[in-house]
């Protein structure tokens, strides 16, 4: 298993698991040995009474550039997509425990879309979250497609997910998509305690209001499902393959 998600129980939040993400070298870019880890913590939290909130954060000055793009490219060159993403957005999307999640600074494609999975997201006011899918040919993912428009209206949806326009840390907060801007420093303490607070409700309160304010995931499911396939699709295409290319040759 990587070292580039780190999977934490920390003794200062009590009931909180936090995930963390560890490769700043390469941005925080997820491959698929991270997604598994990252399916593995978020399944283990859900049977796990001991959990009653998780936590996601990057590093300092970087939450995550999104899928790795050289695993994008070895798909797009023939070679197996594996499961691994998939199976960690199920798991994401059908999480029963509150999820808050802390960015600073750069949050790309999946590390923007992550966001409309989790009940509050700290940010830095330096963050800048961004979904370049149209510009590498792909579409977007994580049934962004469906919540996004839900909560910020077609056309700021359509801005970020579409047109590739990124959103700074106030735009993100007037469009719904996270909860409260805070000083860098402070990113992941108001992360933590913010979720060992709700660690510390009831839990079958929370896991039902959670629910209810959620509504029901059946849709989101569907329309992951939905997007996988038009994704998968993209990814082989030739637009997608020249994009990929043009990165990995700077
Ligand atoms: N996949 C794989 N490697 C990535 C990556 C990604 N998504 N994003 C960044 N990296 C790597 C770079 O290749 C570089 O590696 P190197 O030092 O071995 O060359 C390292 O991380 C640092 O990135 P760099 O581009 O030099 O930093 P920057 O500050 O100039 O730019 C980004 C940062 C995130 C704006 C830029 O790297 C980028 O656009 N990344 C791709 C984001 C993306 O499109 N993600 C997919 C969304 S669907």
């Amino acid at each position: 298993m990587t070292d580039h998600v780190l999977v934490e129980r920390p003794d200062a939040y009590p009931g909180v698991q936090l995930i963390r993400f560890n490769r700043p070298e390469k941005k925080n870019a997820i491959t698929r040995q991270m997604y598994a880890r990252m399916t593995e913590a978020l399944t283990a939290a859900g049977t796990d009474p001991a959990i009653r909130a998780m936590a996601f954060l990057g590093t300092e000055g970087c939450f995550s550039a999104g899928n790795d793009m050289a695993d994008f490219l070895a798909f797009a060159m023939g070679g197996s997509m594996g499961g691994e993403v998939l199976d960690f957005l199920r798991a994401l999307a059908g999480a029963t425990k509150p999820i808050v999640s802390g960015v600073d600074g750069l949050a790309i494609g999946i590390g923007t879309t992550i966001h409309l999975h989790c009940d509050l997201t700290v940010s830095s006011a330096r963050s800048v979250f961004k979904t370049p899918f149209v510009d590498l040919a792909l579409v977007p993912e994580a049934a962004s497609s469906l919540i996004a428009p839900r909560i910020m209206g077609h056309q700021r949806a359509f801005a970020l997910l579409a047109a590739g326009e990124p959103l700074d840390a106030a735009g993100a907060r007037e469009a719904g998509l996270i909860w409260k801007i805070v000083e860098e420093t402070a990113v992941e303490e108001e992360t933590l305690s913010a979720a060992a607070r709700l660690a510390k409700k009831p839990p079958e309160a929370l896991r039902i209001a959670r629910d209810l304010i959620r509504g029901d995931r059946s849709d989101v499911l569907a329309r992951i499902e939905e997007e996988a396939k038009h994704f998968a699709a993209q990814l082989k295409s030739a637009e997608a393959r020249a994009a990929f290319e043009a990165f990995m040759r700077r």
